[in-house]
C-alpha cells in the first residue's frame, strides 16, 4: 500500500499519525477539563505518563463501566459456524464479556479445530480460553435449531457461508437471541431489511462483523480525517491484493485446474464422509460447495462481499458515512480455470458527494465529487491491503488494519505538527520540518496507543474481540434498564451500518456483470422502502424457498 516509502518515510509516516493523535487528545483534555474523563483524556493520560501500555478500547468505545468485566455476568453465548472466521472469533473473544456454551458446525475437521485452535496465528480454540476439558461444558449441536430452542442461550454467534447469514439470524433474532453475524450481512439488499425489520421486532440487537467500526486504529485515523489535516479530500485509493496461488497437486485434474488459491481448498480427511444428507439439510448441494462456497452465486457474494466490502466500510467511514452516488466496475474470471462463478480481479469506481455537494439544494456544488477506487487482484499481493486518503492538503495511508502514516504535502520526510489549543487541534500540514529521531520514537510508543490484540501482543487489536464485548455490554445495560443511554446501547456497526456496505458491495457486482455504471438510489438505503430493486436476485428455486418472509 505504501508503495514507494523507504523505512525511514515510514517512520516519519507514523510518527507524524501519532503526534496528531496525542495532540487531539490533549486539546480534548482541555475542552473538557470539568467534565470528567473523557475518552481522549484517557488516551492523553498515557501519552503523557509515556507509557506503551496499550489504550483499552474498551474506555475508548465507552464501554469500561458498570462492572465490566468482572462484577457483571458474562453473556452466556453459542457460535454457528466454526470454520475459518468462526475460529478468529473464538480465539478472540474475552470470556469476561461472553462466555461461549454450545457450538454447531456440521464438519467434523471443524469441530476438532474449534477446541484444539491452531499453534500459531489467531485461532486459539475454545482450550486456550477454558482449559483443556472446555468439551464437558461447551456443548456441540449438530442442528443449530437446538442452540436456538435454548432459553440459557443469549447470544449467538454467526460464521457461517453467505447464503445463510438471513435464514439463521431471522430464525436466532425470532427465537429470542442477540446476534453477531458476520459480514457481509446478507446475499441480497432484501435480506438485509428482512434482518433489520427482524431484530426491531423482537427488540434484540444485532451486530454485523464489520470489525473495522471496532479498530482503535481506525477510529484514529478517522479523528485525524476530521481534523481537516488533509484538507479537501477528492480521491480515496483502497484495494485488497493478495496471491494465492499454488499449482494443483491432484495430478488427476491439474489439465482442467492447474492452480488453485485459498478459496479452493483442500478437502481434510476427516470430512470427507460426510453424507450427502447432513449437507444438503445444512443448505449445500454438496461438499464441494459447503467447502469451496466462497467460489459459487448461490453461496457467495464475490471478492465484493468478501474483501471489497471491508474497504468500502473503511472509506464510508472517512467519508462521514455518506452514501455513494454511482458505481462503474470492471472484473472477471482472468486466471483461475476452476469453473468458479465469481471473478478472481474486481476493479471498480465510486463516486461519494463531497462536502459541498447535496443533490436537493441548486446552490450547492453537484461536481464536488470523491471518487474512491478499489482493486482487489488474486495474483499478485506486491501491495497488500489498505485505504491511501488523499486530499488537497496531505495523505493518510491506512496498511493492514496495522500502520498508518501520515504526511504533509511538503514530502514524505517532513513532520507534520500539531498544536493543542482549548478550541480545538490546529494541524499544519504544510510544515517543512525535517523529522528527527526523537519524533520518530514518539511515533513508536503511541503507535502502542492503538489497542492490544487478543494474543497479548502489541500490535493493534483489529476489532473482533471488542465487537464482541460492545455487543455483550449493550446487552446487560439495556437489561439494567439504561434507558437514557439506549441510543449508545446498540452495536456500531449495526443492521442499518451493515446495509449501506451490503448495498455497496452488492451493486458492484451488478455493474461488474452489467457491464454498466449504475446510479444508487436513495431507497435502497431505506429499511422500510419496499419493493427493493435488489442488486442481486435470489438464483433459483431452492433459495426461493429459504427466503424468509
Ligand atoms: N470479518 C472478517 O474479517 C471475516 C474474515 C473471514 C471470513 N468472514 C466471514 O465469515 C463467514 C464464514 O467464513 P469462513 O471463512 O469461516 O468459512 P468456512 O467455510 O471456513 O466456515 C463456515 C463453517 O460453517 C459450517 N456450516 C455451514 N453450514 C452449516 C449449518 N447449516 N450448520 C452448522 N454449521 C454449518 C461449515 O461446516 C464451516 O465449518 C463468511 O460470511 C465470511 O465472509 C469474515
Amino acid at each position: 500500500m505504501a508503495l514507494d516509502m523507504t523505512p525511514e518515510q515510514k517512520e516519519t509516516g507514523k510518527g507524524n499519525f501519532a503526534r496528531v493523535v496525542g495532540k487531539l487528545a490533549e486539546a480534548d483534555q482541555q475542552a473538557h477539563a470539568p467534565q470528567g474523563i473523557t475518552r481522549r483524556r484517557f488516551m492523553q493520560g498515557l501519552v503523557a505518563a509515556g507509557a506503551t501500555v496499550p489504550v483499552s478500547a474498551a474506555a475508548y468505545f465507552g464501554y469500561r463501566s458498570h462492572g465490566f468485566p468482572g462484577t457483571t455476568r458474562p453473556v452466556k453465548a453459542a457460535i454457528i459456524g466454526c470454520g475459518d472466521e468462526g475460529g478468529v472469533l473464538v480465539g478472540a473473544h474475552n470470556p469476561n464479556f461472553v462466555k461461549f456454551v454450545a457450538y454447531s458446525d456440521i464438519r467434523p475437521y471443524n469441530q476438532k479445530r474449534i477446541f484444539a485452535g491452531e499453534p500459531t496465528g489467531p485461532r486459539l480454540g475454545f482450550n486456550h480460553h477454558y482449559g483443556a476439558d472446555a468439551k464437558r461444558t461447551i456443548r456441540l449441536e449438530e442442528d443449530y435449531h437446538a442452540i436456538l430452542r435454548d432459553p440459557e442461550i443469549e447470544m449467538v454467534v454467526i460464521a457461517l457461508p453467505l447464503n445463510l447469514h438471513a435464514k439463521v439470524t431471522i430464525e436466532a433474532l425470532e427465537a429470542g437471541k442477540h446476534v453477531l453475524c458476520e459480514k457481509l450481512m446478507a446475499w441480497n439488499i432484501t435480506q438485509c431489511k428482512q434482518m433489520i425489520r427482524a431484530a426491531d421486532r423482537a427488540n434484540r440487537l444485532l451486530s454485523i462483523g464489520h470489525q473495522r467500526h471496532y479498530s482503535m486504529l481506525y477510529a484514529h485515523a478517522n479523528e485525524v480525517v476530521n481534523t481537516g489535516v488533509l484538507g479537501d479530500i477528492k480521491h480515496i485509493r483502497a484495494l485488497w491484493h493478495r496471491n494465492n496461488v499454488r499449482p494443483n497437486p491432484d495430478t488427476a485434474s491439474n489439465r482442467d485446474r492447474p492452480m488453485l488459491d485459498s478459496w479452493w481448498p483442500n478437502i481434510p480427511a476427516d470430512d470427507r464422509n460426510l453424507s450427502l444428507e447432513t449437507i444438503r439439510a445444512a443448505g449445500f448441494k454438496d461438499l464441494n460447495e459447503l467447502v469451496r462456497w466462497r467460489l459459487y452465486t448461490r453461496t457467495g457474494g464475490g471478492l465484493m462481499a468478501e474483501l471489497g466490502s471491508h474497504q468500502l466500510d473503511a472509506c464510508s467511514i472517512f467519508l462521514g458515512k455518506k452514501k455513494p452516488l454511482s458505481v462503474t466496475a470492471v472484473g472477471g474470471t482472468h486466471f483461475y480455470q476452476d469453473n468458479r462463478e465469481v471473478e478472481d480481479h474486481v476493479y471498480c469506481i465510486y463516486e461519494f458527494p463531497g462536502l459541498n455537494y447535496n443533490d436537493r439544494d441548486p446552490r450547492s456544488r453537484k461536481n464536488d465529487i470523491i471518487t474512491v477506487t478499489y482493486s482487489s487482484i488474486s495474483t499478485n499481493g506486491f501491495e497488500p491491503y489498505g485505504e491511501c486518503i488523499m486530499g488537497s492538503k496531505g495523505t493518510l495511508i491506512v496498511e493492514t488494519e496495522q500502520n498508518a502514516y501520515l504526511y504533509g504535502l511538503a514530502g514524505r520526510s517532513t513532520q507534520v505538527t500539531a498544536t493543542a489549543a482549548s478550541g480545538g487541534t490546529i494541524v499544519d500540514a504544510s510544515s517543512t520540518a525535517p523529522a528527527d529521531a526523537r519524533a520518530s520514537a514518539a511515533g513508536q510508543s503511541a503507535a502502542a496507543l492503538t489497542g492490544q490484540n487478543a494474543v497479548g501482543h502489541n500490535a493493534p487489536s483489529r476489532g473482533y474481540r471488542e465487537e464482541m464485548e460492545h455487543l455483550a455490554y449493550c446487552i446487560r445495560m439495556r437489561e439494567e434498564g439504561m434507558e437514557a443511554d439506549r441510543d449508545q446501547l446498540k452495536p456500531r456497526c449495526d443492521g442499518r451500518a451493515a446495509m449501506a456496505d451490503a448495498i455497496i458491495a452488492l451493486t458492484a457486482n451488478q455493474a461488474m456483470k452489467n457491464r454498466a455504471r449504475i446510479d444508487f438510489r436513495r431507497e435502497w438505503f431505506e429499511v422500510n422502502a419496499d419493493p427493493t430493486r435488489d442488486a442481486q436476485e435470489v438464483p433459483d428455486a431452492d433459495m426461493r424457498e429459504e427466503a424468509v418472509s
